[in-house]
């Protein structure tokens, strides 16, 4: 590496919690002494930060490794971090060899280490048995891109095993931070000038305090009760592990934002055991009804959907959509479903033809779209705070976020244009199913 000053460059793909990982790592480098740069060609380190839940990723990260080695001429070194690493392992070595360090998510604590080893030569700097460790990656050094918006992960890894998931392999084994240590990050970023914050993990709900001291729902509220925090929010629950006491806190504690991202993955009682997730429709039915009868408040509900997983047949596929009609989403992300390295599902053959699942998820996609081209009619002519997130001068707009999760693009009418970061009261003036319009209040 060059002897002046050392510099990386990093590009990331997946989740959220793969970019938060990311900062972590971004800061994790700066105060290893690294500078960030933005264009490959400058840096001394690149950093391939990878997922592989949904799709065939581990050929994309082939091509993209392919594309970097003639950077490998000029000296430079690669790192290629995330599921994909964890998952291919040292097959990455085999098929790229200069790329000089592995490692999945479970291993990154380690990094300032891994980093001496590249940098005194070494050329096969592995991080990928950690999996069934206890501890979690916890920084000071967290470099967080937005001032305003931060994540904090409280817990790693997942022990659910869906039949369909590679995060169990690839994230390893549950492991939950201390309330106390939670926080302390967020009290930190309050004092740093954060409003808004979201709780990161797998499967919050099944979040577990070391130290034996707070409940999710507990964490939830004494995050919610910091001064200076406005908005807390958390992502990804499992209808198995969801407790009423979480909407019980939504519903008592102002800050701890309307919104709850429940994925069901299909309406079907029958997929959902073949899916290994542990609860029927009725079951997740049950939930729902807990959301809708919080007194306080309206809370919106968004999910995540799997169709033509294996053996899904099309009247099973139907009861999904009839769930849609039942719960009315306030948005649904929807996958067709993908094999899986590891996964418990490749034992079923993947039987739905790809024309046929990519139907399926069309009827799926303008079903919901109708849904909520109605649904989103209830917000017409209410007066909400959002969060100032950006502006688009072009269309004279100004882009906010509702505390239920949703894109409000409005108008100053005059008064003061507000900064980003900024909370202001908007009335909706318009709906669509996917943003709503409005006017600045008062
Ligand atoms: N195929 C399709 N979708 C998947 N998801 C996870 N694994 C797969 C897979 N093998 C989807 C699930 C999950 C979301 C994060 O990704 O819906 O909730
Ligand atoms: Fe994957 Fe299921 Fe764990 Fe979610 S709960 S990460 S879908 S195994």
């Amino acid at each position: 590496m060059s002897s002046a000053q050392k510099t990386f460059y990093i590009e990331t793909f997946g989740c959220q919690m793969n970019f938060h990982d990311s900062e972590k790592v971004v800061g994790t480098l700066i105060s290893e002494g690294y500078a960030q740069v933005q264009r490959e060609e400058d840096a001394d380190l690149i950093v391939y930060n990878t997922c592989s839940i949904r799709d065939k990723a581990e050929q994309k990260v082939f091509h993209r490794l392919a594309d970097f080695k003639k950077l490998h001429k000029e000296g430079k070194r690669f790192a290629v971090l995330g599921c994909v690493a964890q998952q291919e392992g040292e097959k990455i070595f085999a098929r790229a060899p200069y790329v000089s360090l592995v490692a999945g998510s479970a291993s990154y604590r380690n990094l300032p280490a891994m980093l001496i080893q590249i940098e005194a030569g070494a050329d096969r700097v592995t991080g990928l048995d950690d999996r069934q460790t206890d501890q979690t990656f916890e920084t000071e050094f967290t470099a967080r891109t937005n001032p305003h918006r931060g994540y904090i992960t409280i817990i790693e890894g997942c022990d659910k095993f869906c039949a369909y998931c590679v995060v169990p392999y690839t994230r390893g084994k549950e492991r939950s931070r201390t309330a106390q240590s939670v926080l302390d990050e967020a009290r930190r970023m309050a004092n740093a000038g954060y409003t808004d914050i979201q709780l990161l993990g797998q499967n919050v709900n099944s979040y577990h305090d070391p130290a034996g001291k707070k409940t999710f729902a507990e964490l939830l509220t004494a995050v919610g009760e910091l001064p200076g925090i406005r908005r807390v929010r958390f992502t990804t629950s499992h209808p198995r592990d969801f407790t009423k006491d979480i909407i019980d806190a939504i519903d008592s504690v102002p800050t701890l934002c309307d919104h709850v991202h429940l994925p069901v993955q299909s309406g079907s009682s029958r997929v959902l055991e073949s899916m290994f997730r542990d609860y029927s429709r009725e079951q997740y039915l049950e939930r729902i009804a807990w959301m809708k009868a919080a007194r306080n408040r309206e809370i919106s509900i968004t999910t995540d959907v799997i169709v033509g997983f294996p053996g899904e047949t099309e009247a099973e596929f139907r009861e999904t959509l009839s769930l849609l009609d039942e719960v009315g989403y306030d948005g649904v992300f929807s996958f067709k479903y993908s094999p899986r390295p590891n996964t418990p599902a490749l034992q079923y053959a993947d039987s739905i033809p790809d024309a046929e699942k990519s139907r399926r998820l069309q009827v799926l996609q303008e079903h919901q779209r109708e849904l909520q081209r109605s649904s989103c009619r209830r917000h017409l002519g209410q007066i909400v705070e959002v969060m100032v997130e950006g502006k688009n001068p072009a269309r004279g707009q100004i882009t906010g976020r509702t505390s239920q999760n949703k894109t409000l693009n409005f108008v100053v009418n005059g008064r003061p244009e507000p900064r980003i970061g900024e909370y202001v009261r908007v009335q909706v003036t318009q709906t669509f199913p996917n943003s709503l319009l409005g006017e600045m209040t008062v």
